[in-house]
């Protein structure tokens, strides 16, 4: 892999941070490391790279760390990698109405398209104070941590590579004050069409867009998002940009603004070991223990982009229509708790729940529960069933990427068939090699779960050999190097500017 080509000058910024501080029952200090695929992601570029990273402190012993630190960064040691970690300490009032009101619901369901606008988002005092008070004073925030890193710098003029939908607004703050600032940011979730945008008053929508033009690569998953966030410019604040949609470029203030798509990976070979691991053989054996003839099984976060109601749906169609599988099949769901601060997610888990129950009083028997659902966060485990999956479902509504997809793909021991919704990012890669489903048709949802597992053995194998080969190709390394190779060009364009 390319070094890195930003020596001691790469800045990370996000909201989740690598590790997170909590207590033992000892009393001591211990680290865990930050959930989801964005920090996955990123410790790939912790490894090649001299990072200092930022992010918002999630735990009080985060807090106490920042403290110790006077608030500057603190040198880490994480996975045998060596980082500079900084936490955002914010108000809890102030990041409650920033995660818990705007980043997610707000922002998050906008982009994923889950609003039933002929009912919801109702957009009140409520929403435009934490708007004010939460959202934007927590990008300030970040806005502070990233200037103070540059400004201990002088003129080393460190890259900083910003991520996702909880700092749309801090480009902009960071600009004012650092013109020459190299700024990134990749949206880890799908880039919306524009109109999507409209539920949002016009000041609040127009920040968005000015935010992210503040930067000057603005990174997505697919060429999908691109092209919408291309338009996004034009249709919503149309009178201060020039979109040239050729090359990708959005002319703003003098400044040229590049959208390009990068599509995330996982780290392969990292992969791989760890599903040899002595904790993964170990929930092998439990999931040996419980599985039947044949397991469907799904991972997921518990959120309401996953579609996981609609895929228990499908499954109770294909038993109805092929009861002949009755006793011989499992779907295993691994659900992992998320937001649960956040009303919409708490009512989503009971809908799961109540489904779950229909289903299986419909067609289970004393001694066998078609639809299996453990929610918890256990990573081991799941990579073990990754391992010894039959059918995996992902019929997200929309997914950015989907690291689920590819991780299971990569390390799965059976030659197991991989359903996938057409409105996931990893459909662009691994769409010829899927059963490919609309996430709202649960006739075709029930009918790709038969046809996976009646498929011929022969076309099974051709087709996990296929995504195990796609996966490896585009792994996170071309992820980092392509992203590394398109800013020392804009570096390079910038410089000729003058
Ligand atoms: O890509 C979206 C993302 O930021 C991922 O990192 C992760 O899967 C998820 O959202 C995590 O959300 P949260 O930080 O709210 O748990």
């Amino acid at each position: 892999m390319e070094r890195c080509p930003f020596e001691n000058e790469l800045i990370l910024v996000s909201n989740r941070g690598p590790i997170s501080y909590t207590r033992g029952e000892d009393g001591e200090l211990k680290t865990v490391r930050g959930g989801g695929g964005l920090v996955t992601a990123l410790l790939g570029v912790a490894a090649s790279c001299e990072i200092t990273w930022i992010a918002s402190a999630m735990t009080p012993e985060d807090t106490e760390i920042s403290i110790r630190a006077g608030g500057g960064s603190t040198k880490v040691t994480h996975d045998e990698h060596r980082l500079g970690l900084r936490f955002v300490v914010s108000d809890p009032e102030v990041y409650n109405k920033f995660y818990n009101i705007i980043a997610n619901p707000l922002i998050w369901f906008i982009q994923h398209y889950l609003w039933d606008l002929s009912v919801v988002p109702d957009i009140r005092h409520n929403e435009f104070e934490a708007w004010e008070n939460g959202y934007q004073v927590v990008n300030r925030e970040f806005a502070d941590a990233v200037c103070d890193e540059l400004d201990a710098r002088g003129n080393e003029r460190p890259v900083v590579m910003l991520h996702d939908y909880h700092l749309y607004t801090c480009p902009s703050l960071v600009r004012e004050r650092h013109p020459e600032a190299f700024l990134h940011q990749f949206v880890h979730i799908p880039w919306p069409q524009s109109d999507s945008w409209r539920v949002l008053p016009r000041h609040i929508r127009q920040a968005i867009v000015r935010g992210l033009l503040a930067n000057d690569i603005v990174a997505f998953h697919t060429q999908r998002y691109v092209r919408n966030f291309l338009v996004s410019c034009e249709e919503l604040i149309g009178a201060e940009v020039e979109v040239d949609f050729a090359h990708s470029v959005v002319i703003v203030a003098g400044r040229k603004v590049w959208a390009r798509a990068y599509p995330i990976s996982i780290d392969c070979a990292d992969f791989e070991r760890l599903a040899e691991s002595e904790s993964v053989l170990e929930e092998e054996r439990y999931i040996e223990a419980l599985r039947r003839e044949y397991l469907v099984l799904r991972v997921d976060r518990m959120d309401l982009s996953k579609n996981i109601v609609r895929g228990f749906k499908a499954f109770d169609m294909f038993l109805d229509a092929h009861p002949e599988f009755k006793q011989r099949i499992t779907f295993l769901a691994l659900l992992q708790p998320s937001r649960g601060d956040v009303k919409e997610y708490n009512i989503y888990r009971e809908q799961i729940m109540r489904e779950v129950e229909v289903i299986n009083t419909k067609h289970g028997t004393t001694n066998w529960m078609p639809i299996d659902v453990r929610m918890q966060d256990n990573f081991m485990r799941s990579v073990a069933a990754y391992k010894q999956f039959d059918v995996l479902m992902v019929n997200a509504i929309y997914d950015g990427m989907n690291l689920i997809a590819k991780e299971a793909g990569l390390i799965n021991r059976h030659d197991g068939v991989l359903i996938l919704s057409e409105n996931t990012g990893a459909h662009e890669e691994l769409g010829e090699y899927c059963l490919s489903v609309n996430p709202f048709d649960l006739e075709s949802q029930a009918e790709a779960i038969y046809q996976a597992l009646v498929m011929e053995q022969d076309e099974k194998s051709h087709r996990a050999g296929m995504i195990r080969d796609t996966v490896k190709h585009n792994d996170i390394q071309k992820w980092i190097e392509t992203q590394f190779v398109d800013i020392k060009a804009k570096i390079s364009e910038k410089t000729q500017a003058g």
